[in-house]
């Protein structure tokens, strides 16, 4: 027999309005839409077919992963390809009730094979810009450096994305956490504070609860991804509930890259019991199984959030969210006009 009362919690979480802010653009191309693009550009690809792709989504841990994510990435050449790839991520938030969704893009992904910065960044923006348009979802562009590559090669980056500065919002770090701690991009991320620009890092996802103090104190970050490491040290904690600095947390990514052997064990209950500010996000749903709603589902189920626990995710979402104070009263608004529908 079905538990009601996780019936009714897990049908509010997909129900309400939520804020996405921790996507991975490139972590959304389908296999599907690979093949598609592969074909369009005449890009060849080591799978015989969209199965045989998908079959390959088996990872044992984050780098296991982030080879496959780069190789899907190699069909991404023309603007269209950009476009397309992000309309089809804000047709799924959409479907989830995402309203306003801040989305990380990899440009030295693009950079290196020889896309143009330009090509990258019009289209993405191109697409948030009709995203609010056309669909009523407010959306914003993170600019990731991958810490796996130079500090160097990071201001290269940046200096090629500056002509484009008014398309995006901040700067992340992602790519292969361990043995590239946060220190090592210390003077870009201080070079991006002085342009204004926004700064969240990956932190304490596979590495330890010091990057995530690394991130807070040496490239003074406003929002943590991941995080979930920071359970390992109490003062850390401490100072997250605090603060209230955001933690981006992605539960079915981290199940997915064997972060955490089984959902039920994942601490993002022990987290928000504890009062920190998180979040639940995707990070690369077309690779760990499932969208925002799917996320918040799964999650809901094997821990047994209570509705305050969903009702608290969401309105996290919002506080986390880089956006004005009025645009955040907007949304909250919108949230707590749903939630006394939901709950008549
Ligand atoms: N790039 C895309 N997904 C990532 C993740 N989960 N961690 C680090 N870098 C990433
Ligand atoms: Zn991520």
């Amino acid at each position: 027999m079905k538990n009601s009362a996780v019936e009714r919690d897990v049908a509010l979480a997909r129900a309400i309005p939520k804020a996405e802010l921790h996507i991975h653009i490139e972590g959304s191309l389908e296999p599907e839409l690979i093949f598609a693009l592969a074909q369009r550009n005449g890009v060849k690809l080591p799978y015989d077919s969209v199965q045989a792709l998908r079959t390959a989504y088996a990872f044992t841990d984050l780098q296991s992963f982030l080879d496959i994510y780069y190789a899907g990435a190699s069909v991404l050449l023309q603007e269209a390809d950009f476009y397309d790839m992000a309309w089809a991520y804000f047709l799924r938030a959409q479907a989830d009730h995402v309203i306003h969704a801040e989305l990380f893009f990899d440009p030295q992904t693009h950079t290196a094979r020889g896309v143009p910065m330009a090509t990258v960044i019009q289209g993405l923006s191109r697409a948030c810009a009709d995203a609010k348009a056309q669909l009523g979802i407010s959306a914003a562009l993170i600019l990731c450096f991958l810490r796996h590559l130079s500090e160097e090669d990071a201001f290269a980056t940046l200096e090629a994305a500056l002509p484009y500065r008014e398309h995006f919002i901040g700067v992340g770090l992602d790519s292969s956490e361990l043995g590239h701690p946060p220190e090592k991009f210390q003077r870009v991320f201080a070079r991006c504070r002085e342009l204004g620009l926004r700064a969240v890092a990956h932190a304490g996802e596979e590495g330890p609860a010091e990057y995530i103090w690394q991130a807070i104190d040496g490239l003074q970050v406003q929002r943590i991804d991941h995080g979930v490491a920071c359970l390992e040290d109490p003062l850390l904690m401490a100072e997250l509930a605090y603060t209230r600095l955001p933690l981006t947390v992605c539960p079915l990514s981290n199940l997915k890259l064997c972060v955490v052997k089984d959902l039920a064990e994942h601490p993002l209950k022990k987290m928000l019991d504890a009062g920190l500010c998180v979040t639940v996000n995707s990070d690369d749903p077309a690779y760990f199984g499932g969208y925002l709603n799917a996320n918040f589902e799964q999650t809901v189920r094997a821990l047994a959030l209570s509705e305050a626990d969903v009702v608290q995710l969401a309105r996290n979402s919002f506080e986390a969210s880089f956006v004005t104070d009025a645009e955040r009263a907007a949304m909250r608004q919108t949230l707590e006009r749903a939630l006394a529908e939901a709950t008549a």
